[in-house]
């Protein structure tokens, strides 16, 4: 099983942290926190140590999931010591992926974008939402439980 999985996007104040959180919740759900390591990064730096954005964990703990990360920067270690990177949008796929271009054979982990594991949209990027009002974050969240069933779901099928 691919049980290490680092969740990246711009600021890791979000969208990653959205998407750690649901993913968090759902492996809780079904018993297998245990058997995954999740963590969340974002490809600048500004927001490094900020806990997520209070619209972003408001509009999650009205669905009953909690985003406990602190923001941090990606960096090139995790290219190794994650199995798989999950990108938000089409910058961060392209960030991580020249990322992983200097590191060479050494960048070990898979780098595939979050919405190619949803069913339920033919959206191919989560938007920002950071500088739009609350519908956004809903949306970030309806889009990251369609994509999170599907990893999992995909996960678990290869274990
Ligand atoms: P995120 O959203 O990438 O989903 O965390 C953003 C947060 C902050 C900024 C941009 C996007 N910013 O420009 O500060």
């Amino acid at each position: 099983m691919n049980d290490r999985l680092l969740f990246v996007c711009l600021g890791n104040i979000c969208r990653s942290p959205a998407a750690e959180g649901v993913f968090l919740h759902q492996l809780k759900i079904q018993g297998l926190e245990k058997q995954f390591v999740v963590d969340s990064a974002g490809t600048g730096g500004w927001h490094v140590g900020r806990p997520a954005d209070s619209r972003m964990r408001n509009a999650a703990a009205q669905r009953g999931i909690l985003l406990p990360s602190r923001a941090r920067q990606i960096k090139a270690e995790d290219l190794q010591t994650f199995d798989l990177i999950l990108t938000m949008d089409a910058d961060n796929l392209l960030n991580v992926q020249s990322l992983a271009g200097e590191l060479g054979q050494i960048a070990t982990a898979r780098i595939k974008p979050m919405l190619s594991y949803a069913s339920k949209t033919s959206l191919q990027e989560v938007p920002d939402p950071y500088y739009g009002g609350d519908a956004g974050f809903e949306e970030v969240l309806d889009l990251l439980e369609d994509a999170c069933k599907g990893l999992l779901d995909e996960l678990k099928s290869q274990a």
